[in-house]
């Protein structure tokens, strides 16, 4: 599978699990799809389906949607905006790199946000304690070369041509009120940050915060897939351990990089936890449709069943 990258990034971003998690969903016609935690937005992007609410506690990244989908942001637009910017950046560095996130942090302006994403340190998207962006400067003053241009407007066009096909809604809100609509005809794919991991403004995730979604996906009726971390080679994610245990855990090998180095690559099993039989048109039972997904993604892929 091609997998479409957006053009924001963001931490925990999923594109190296998207086949993974797709090939898993199960989304009736008629049904929305519902994204509490849409980050990047890579996940649903590549789903594609007719309706979604794609949502995140991140005004900026919704905003930055928004404004694709209001035609405000096209790849016109922005090809003009990262040729002008990123010539000032070539002549002046870092110090342009800093003048943006300075005006953005002011003025809150999406291109700005696209502008410091693709070219601070990491591709990430942090921000402190008063909400403003804080990731350093990446370092490459030549960053946004004709061919960089124009995979960054590529990646525009697809968000544009789908937001013009389907019926998509940006939503800046809290999970909780996101999930609270949802019915038995929708699918909810939930990716929240991780404990202890990534932790920023917008990215704070508490105890608290775990057990009400866990809650809340207890008593939908709505079919779910949750990402989690299940292990590394340190720890195991007790909170699998502790509110999982109803549903089904699929788990697979993952490396992350950190930094450029191929001596930091973390290995890390990651899971799904779904709250069904991922692959009912097939009237064999569970244990044999699992191994033949198993066979797909043969990377150390693991099966735990509910515990009844
Ligand atoms: C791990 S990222 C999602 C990554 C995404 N699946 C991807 O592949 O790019 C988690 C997202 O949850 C958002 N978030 C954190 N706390 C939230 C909350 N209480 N309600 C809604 N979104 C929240 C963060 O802003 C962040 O974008």
């Amino acid at each position: 599978m091609t997998v479409n990258v957006p053009p924001l990034k963001c931490q925990g971003i999923k594109t190296k699990l998207v086949e993974w998690i797709k090939d898993h969903t199960i989304l009736q016609n008629n049904g929305t799809w519902i994204e509490p935690f849409m980050g990047s937005g890579v996940v649903g992007f590549n789903v594609r389906p007719n309706r979604a609410v794609f949502s995140d506690s991140s005004p900026h990244i919704i905003n930055f949607y928004n404004a694709i989908k209001q035609g405000r942001i096209t790849a016109g637009i922005a090809k003009e905006f990262l040729e002008k910017e990123g010539a000032l950046l070539r002549a002046k560095g870092e110090e342009h790199y800093y003048e943006v996130r300075e005006r953005f942090n002011k003025g809150g302006d999406s291109l700005d946000l696209l502008f410091l994403n693709r070219s601070c340190f990491n591709g990430v998207m942090r921000f402190n304690k008063k909400g403003g962006f804080n990731v350093p400067f990446g370092h490459k003053p030549e960053r946004f070369s004709k061919a960089y241009i124009t995979k960054i407007t590529n990646q525009i066009k697809y968000v544009t041509q789908a937001t013009s096909q389907y019926d998509w809604q940006f939503v800046c809100a809290d999970f909780r009120k996101t999930m609270s609509a949802a019915t038995q005809r929708d699918f909810i794919y939930c990716d929240p940050p991780y404990i202890g991991r990534h932790v920023d403004y917008f990215n704070s995730w508490s105890e608290q915060d775990e057990k009400d979604l866990y809650d809340l996906l207890s008593t939908l009726p709505t079919k779910f897939i949750l990402s989690t971390w299940h292990s590394n080679q340190y720890r195991t994610n007790s909170a699998v351990e502790k509110y999982a245990y109803q549903f089904t855990i699929l788990t697979r090998e993952h490396f992350y990089h950190v930094g450029a180095s191929e001596k930091n690559r973390n290995p890390m099993l990651e899971a799904i936890i779904l709250n069904y039989n991922p692959m009912p048109q097939m009237e064999i039972e569970l244990e044999n449709q699992l191994a033949l997904l198993e066979k797909k993604h043969k990377d150390d892929y693991v099966v735990y069943l509910p515990k009844s």
